[in-house]
């Protein structure tokens, strides 16, 4: 805290009003179910980041970060998606969404941390987002709840920024408890804060950052959203939520072509396994989740074909060392791989993570272990 607001003051000259922090996110499962209205089961990492805020009379902005480069500047009046530069754009859509809908607020000197690893499908810009919203709200005095806060920043990413994403990481990252994993019901938007008190079963959740180059993300996020629909479309259902298991074999057959079968198929089932793995964490049994986990991936590698090489090798060598299950989490197209591991085999499957890319001249992943965290909040 203490380099937040030194940065703050020597970027603004003058003191913050107040701080604010949202975590960065690990989906346990429920990959592309969120814009099919269906079930998604993330947590919070440990990993946040930070803004220190303060009002200003003119109604400009001014951001400021040591970690993102570039200092940017705009006047509120006029904002409108397409008139900031792009490292400004997550901040300035999240104002424009609030002014946009009858927010008052006002100008104002935000400089930015973070602990989350960027670039690394971790849910930095949802996580900027729902921060920018809760400084410039909690400045002002007109404080959404926690899930209206979610609301708006993801309308800053559909609307202004132009990514098509679902409600998912900024529920996790606004709604989140503290060893607990969050239920959504992407339709409805109810909330059930889920056991996942890992160590008290012997068990860790290992997250490998693959650090793999996630090229083509929204161009291929946009596509498989548009398959989505279009199933939708032809099944004559309201979303894909609304097909169940029982059924998949007739809603196959009425598909055209093998993709959008492969697609449909991906998320029925995986809507299919949110459901099993939170009957099984109310049921006291963490450790059996492993294989849904990996049934996950599988289903994300060959039918949501949103997997990479080395994402599928971090996989393959944690179950190799005895993970009880892994699996890509978020979006995809490189990013993270989350594995359930006992305790005593955490160096193990790190390790074997490691030499695994390093055989297959991969750049070094960084390895840790998450426990679930709070969500987004006021520290001073
Ligand atoms: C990204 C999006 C989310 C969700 C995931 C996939 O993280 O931002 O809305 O669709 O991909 O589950």
């Amino acid at each position: 805290m203490e380099f937040l607001t030194s940065g703050f003051r020597e970027a603004f000259g003058r003191e913050p009003e107040g701080v604010w922090a949202a975590p960065g996110r690990i989906n346990l499962i429920g990959e592309h179910t969120d814009y099919n209205d269906g079930f998604a089961l993330p947590m919070a990492l440990p990993h946040s980041l930070t803004i220190a805020a303060a009002r200003r009379e003119d109604g400009h902005v001014r951001l400021r970060s040591r970690r993102f480069p570039g200092d940017h500047g705009f006047d509120l009046a006029g904002l409108a998606p397409g008139t900031v530069p792009e490292g400004a754009a997550y901040q300035a859509g999240s104002l424009w969404a609030l002014l946009d809908e009858g927010h008052e607020i006002g100008g104002l000197d935000l400089f930015v941390d973070s602990t989350i690893p960027a670039g690394s499908g971790l849910s930095t810009s949802a996580a900027l987002c729902c921060a920018t919203v809760l400084a410039a709200t909690g400045l002002y005095g007109d404080m959404p709840a926690p899930a209206e806060v979610a609301r708006l920043a993801q309308r800053a990413e559909n609307d202004f920024v132009g990514m098509p994403c679902g409600i998912m990481d900024q529920s996790a990252v606004m709604q989140s408890d503290e060893g607990r994993a969050l239920f959504l019901d992407c339709r409805s938007l109810a909330t059930e804060q889920e056991p996942f008190d890992l160590a008290a079963h012997g068990m860790a959740l290992l997250v490998v950052d693959t650090k793999a180059p996630r090229r083509l993300v929204e161009g291929a996020y946009a596509e498989r959203r548009r398959t989505c629909e279009e199933a939708v479309g032809i099944l004559g259902v309201r979303a894909l939520r609304d097909v169940t298991v029982e059924d998949l074999p007739r809603a196959l057959d009425a598909l055209p072509d093998e993709v959008t079968r492969a697609r449909v198929r991906h998320i029925v089932t995986e809507n299919d396994r949110v459901l099993k793995t939170v009957e099984l964490l109310r049921a006291g049994l963490p450790r059996e989740v492993g294989p849904l986990f990996t049934a996950s991936h599988v289903s994300l590698r060959d039918d949501f074909e949103v997997s990479v090489p080395e994402v599928d090798t971090a996989v393959e060598a944690a179950l190799a060392a005895g993970a009880l299950g892994a699996r890509i989490t978020g979006g995809g197209f490189g990013g993270c791989v989350i594995a359930l591991v006992d305790t005593d085999r955490t160096d193990a499957c790190a390790a074997a993570v490691g030499s695994a890319f390093a055989e297959h001249g991969f750049g070094a992943p960084e390895v840790f272990t998450a426990l679930p965290s709070r969500g987004a909040r006021r520290l001073r």
